[in-house]
């Protein structure tokens, strides 16, 4: 597996993402000049990526590559389990999967993997909060953007009734499907883009980026009938395009709270909740 680091000029990147759909990134450092970002890669696929990503430079006329490294197989799961302890988000607690918990917050359990939704990142820490606070018993709940499965999950524990996670990506569904066997709750995880989901569920959950927000929100926002709980949202710049676009498509904000990123400590992650007008 290989790591490669590139930079681009941050007014573009959007656009770069939205070009190499498909890829998980990991932004390393971001102001409003510049965003290094790091994709991880098979090697068997590297040369193909590379081509990828060159050409868009080319087309969008920036960006290079500051890095190329390589990532050992085994260094994901040794570095996951020694960089993971129980993270405390009250009333839920996360543990790796071969722990054995015996306090009185509800654990969700983790297997080591490659899937966002650790529990580390700001963003799945504020989903967390508003799950506590607006799931109640019996609601049906729609995970778009599951990842790892972990707000499924803990939608399922604190008693929510139907819930469905999806993912465009098949490695998620895959990590959902084991997370959820490992917790031992029934809920279902979907390989499936959001635009294919036609049913309405009282809790709909998306932690997306802003980029995916701009293809689907309008989408999204069909598909709740009690809370929309959203975030992924970064910055004041995207935040002020999410609530003008939220504004436009007849939601009205009920609650909002953000976290700093001790990474970048530049600006703030938000999360909001949304009701019909
Ligand atoms: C930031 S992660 C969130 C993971 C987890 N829900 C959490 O909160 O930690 C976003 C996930 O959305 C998925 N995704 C991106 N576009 C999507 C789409 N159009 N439909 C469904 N899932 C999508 C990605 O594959 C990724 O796993």
């Amino acid at each position: 597996m290989k790591k490669l680091i590139y930079s681009l000029p941050t007014p573009l990147f959007e656009v770069f993402v939205i070009e190499l759909n498909g890829y998980g990134f990991e932004i390393i450092q971001r102001d409003l000049n510049e965003t290094v970002f790091a994709i991880y890669v098979d090697d068997e696929e590297l040369e193909s990526l590379k081509n990828a990503v060159n050409q868009i430079f080319e087309d969008i006329g920036n960006g290079s590559l500051i890095i190329e490294e390589d990532i050992p197989e085994y260094n994901w799961e040794e570095k996951w389990k020694e960089n993971f302890k129980p993270i405390e988000l009250p009333p839920f607690v996360i543990i790796p999967e071969w722990e054995i918990y015996e306090g009185k917050l509800t654990p969700i359990k983790l297997k080591i993997g490659r899937a966002f939704g650790t529990g580390l990142h700001p963003t799945t820490q504020l989903m967390l909060e508003f799950i506590s606070k607006y799931i109640s018993t019996g609601d049906s709940v729609l995970d778009i953007g599951t990842g790892s499965g972990i707000l499924a999950i803990a939608s399922k524990k604190i008693g929510a009734g139907k819930v469905l996670g999806i993912d465009i990506s098949k490695e998620a569904v895959d990590e959902c499907k084991l997370n959820a066997w490992e917790n031992e709750v029934d809920i279902k995880c979907l390989e499936s883009d959001v635009d294919l989901i036609k049913d309405k569920y009282d809790i709909v959950l998306a932690n997306l980026q802003k980029d995916i927000f701009e293809k689907k929100f309008h989408k999204i926002s069909k598909l709740f009938i009690k809370y929309l709980i959203i975030s992924g949202i970064y910055g004041e710049h995207e935040k002020s395009y999410i609530l003008d676009k939220s504004k436009e498509l007849g939601l009205k904000l009920i609650d909002e709270k953000n976290r700093i990123d001790e990474n970048k400590q530049e600006e703030r992650w938000y999360g909001f909740v949304f009701k019909h007008q």
